[in-house]
């Protein structure tokens, strides 16, 4: 497989620059990741063995961003990633982890080969693919799983029944958004037709959280963060995320980022 997928955004310009535009506060991206990254490790410490036993997936690893932070959890990694470009780089800069084996795969994760993982890390992928490809994805990442198996999906979510579609073009240095609807980012991502920009797309988590439970996955937590100040609930304190969680018509109505975190039911 040679360069089937270029990812545009190689050198993550453009979301550096959607940070900067759509931050409610200077800061808040930051400390919104950090948050939610915080509850997350309660949890996943809980549920995973000592990391010499968790066998870990990043599936779409990109650069290896998360790399580091999956070693805490597991000694034995396979990353992967369908650009080589991106994943050249996670080779050059995240090979040498501190006691843990990390094992490159260039590879679609609709295509990865066979093998059981105890704790698989797919974040921000499906959101950047052709609609008809996520079902594959979640269903390759499903046979992928051990049966004690903990999964953990992050993605860029909508509002509940409104998905929304985007292409961010990087410009002088910033990047524009072009909010389209769903045949163009089809075109574009499908790259049916060649336009220089970053295809998005903001899933109904509602109609994503059904899809995984319906493959023999029980959620176990999931958080919203990162939420754009589009969603107009004019919180600008540092609680804000606390808030827009724990209240349901505030989180019925967010865009941002969401972290699901799941666990195989037993016989599924
Ligand atoms: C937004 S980046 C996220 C990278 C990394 N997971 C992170 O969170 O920093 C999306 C990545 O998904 C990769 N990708 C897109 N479609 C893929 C597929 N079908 N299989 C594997 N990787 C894919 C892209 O090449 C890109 O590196």
């Amino acid at each position: 497989m040679d360069d089937v997928y270029q990812y545009p955004d190689e050198k993550e310009w453009m979301m550096a620059s959607l940070i900067e535009q759509s931050e409610p506060q200077p800061g808040y991206w930051q400390s919104s990741e950090t948050a939610a990254f915080a509850r997350l490790d309660r949890d996943l410490e809980a549920l995973l063995p000592s990391r010499d036993k968790v066998r870990a997936l990043d599936a779409g690893c990109g650069r290896g961003r998360l790399l580091p932070w999956v070693a805490r959890y597991s000694a034995a990694i396979t990353a992967s990633d369908a650009d080589s470009r991106r994943l050249n780089i996670a080779v050059r800069d995240h090979t040498d982890i501190d006691g843990t084996t990390v094992a490159f795969e260039y590879s679609g994760i609709e295509s990865l080969n066979d093998a059981s993982y105890d704790l698989i890390v797919c974040s921000h992928v499906i959101q950047h693919v052709p609609m008809e490809n996520v079902s594959p994805i979640l269903r390759r990442l499903t046979d992928l799983a051990s049966p004690e198996s903990v999964m953990v999906l992050f993605f860029n979510r909508s509002a509940f029944g409104e998905e929304r579609y985007g292409l961010s073009y990087l410009e002088d240095g910033g990047a524009r958004v072009e909010e389209v609807d769903q045949a163009r980012y089809q075109e574009v991502v499908t790259r049916r037709v060649k336009v220089d920009a970053l295809p998005f797309r903001l899933i109904d988590p509602e109609v994503l959280v059904s899809e995984v439970s319906a493959l023999g996955w029980s959620m176990e937590w999931q958080w919203t963060y990162h939420v754009d100040d589009e969603s107009g609930d004019g919180i600008v304190d540092a609680e804000r995320d606390e808030v827009i969680n724990g209240t349901p018509s505030l989180l019925s109505r967010a865009n941002g980022d969401i972290v699901t975190l799941w666990r195989r039911v037993p016989n599924a």
